[in-house]
């Protein structure tokens, strides 16, 4: 049976600032992510092939760099666009738009930044990237802890209340096997 793989960039200087968005390169830490990758991928797949999916954002494609497959960028695929928030921390958030940073704490799934875009708007725009994954045979999609939430939750049919509270941690690949009913997963993370 084929897999879907699924993993977050490693981690960026952005994660270790604090700071949402933006299109920062990986950190130290997230480079040993990108030079670990292959070789577990390498152990889990053998000589199956793979197609790698990006985002256009450089800590994903950075992060799949040293991958020795075909690789695709999808638009599709860049993290929750926070507009006027993208580059703030939560903090900052909370003290210049607190209505806004309390909105999303009542209704993440809806909540909209200004200029920016909603967890349901990355759920609609996810559609075609969905549709070929559907298709597809082994892939491993590496992107963003947003996006991820929206395909896992697709996945494994949770709710739009759950959805923006799953735990996709980094330096992890999530695989996933489709049956008849639902999906059997399987977790690999790498001590970085
Ligand atoms: O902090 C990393 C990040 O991917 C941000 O770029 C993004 O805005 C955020 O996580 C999404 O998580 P949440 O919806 O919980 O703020």
């Amino acid at each position: 049976p084929r897999s879907i793989y699924f993993t977050r960039h490693g981690e960026s200087q952005y994660n270790v600032e604090g700071k949402i968005g933006g299109d920062a390169p990986l950190s130290a830490q997230g480079e040993k992510y990108m030079e670990a990758l292959p070789d577990l991928i390498k152990k889990k797949l053998g000589d199956t092939p793979l197609t790698v999916w990006t985002s256009t954002l450089r800590r994903t494609i950075q992060t799949a760099s040293l991958l020795p497959y075909e690789k695709l960028t999808w638009k599709s695929l860049d993290e929750l666009d926070a507009g006027v928030c993208d580059g703030m921390t939560y903090e900052e958030i909370a003290e210049y738009y607190p209505e806004d940073y309390n909105a999303r704490d009542d209704d993440k799934f809806n909540y909209r930044y200004r200029g920016g875009e909603s967890y349901r708007d990355v759920v609609i725009r996810l559609e075609p990237v969905i549709l070929e994954l559907e298709r597809q045979e082994n892939i491993l999609v590496v992107c963003h802890q947003a996006v991820l939430r929206c395909l896992y939750a697709y996945f494994h049919n949770l709710s739009q209340e759950e959805l923006p509270y799953i735990k996709i941690p980094l330096h992890t690949v999530i695989k996933l096997t489709p049956k008849a009913y639902g999906c059997d997963e399987e977790r690999f993370t790498l001590p970085i």
